[in-house]
């Protein structure tokens, strides 16, 4: 039996939609307000998702508190109250788009997790607007 066992998340982060090699016109029709130099702020949501087999002496598919801790370690402490394009390596010369961050969150999930679980990640950058992603 395969089961999804989840943790929610939280981090505040700034950012700003810009690529160095367009004109500032160019950045501002396709970022618009996301282009601000000024940078802006969004209340990130994350949902991580770990399917995989019950193991039969546990009862878990994962213990929830180490998929906590991972979380904690990997991206809050790495992303939380951080300009992204700024103070996140990751970003440097990558876009902080939510679909940019969510590979970003998920490949560094991926590194730590036992490669018997499938994981899928969720982002909310606004209560309305999210990106998920599940490798591949
Ligand atoms: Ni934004």
């Amino acid at each position: 039996m395969r089961v999804t066992a989840s943790r929610k998340a939280h981090f505040n982060a700034a950012h700003r939609l810009h690529r160095k090699d367009w004109s500032d016109e160019q950045n501002k029709a396709v970022f618009g307000k996301c282009n601000n130099p000024h940078y802006h702020g969004h209340n990130y949501e994350l949902l991580v998702h770990v399917t995989g087999e019950i193991d039969q002496e546990t009862g878990y598919v994962i213990d929830l508190k180490i998929l906590k801790d991972l979380i904690k370690n990997e991206i809050e402490n790495a992303f939380d109250h951080k300009n992204l394009n700024e103070q996140v390596p990751e970003f440097k010369n990558l876009n902080p788009t939510a679909e940019n961050i969510v590979v970003v969150i998920w490949n560094k999930l991926k590194a730590k997790l036992d490669a018997k679980y499938d994981l899928e990640v969720v982002l909310y950058e606004t209560p309305r607007n999210f990106v998920s992603y599940k490798g591949g």
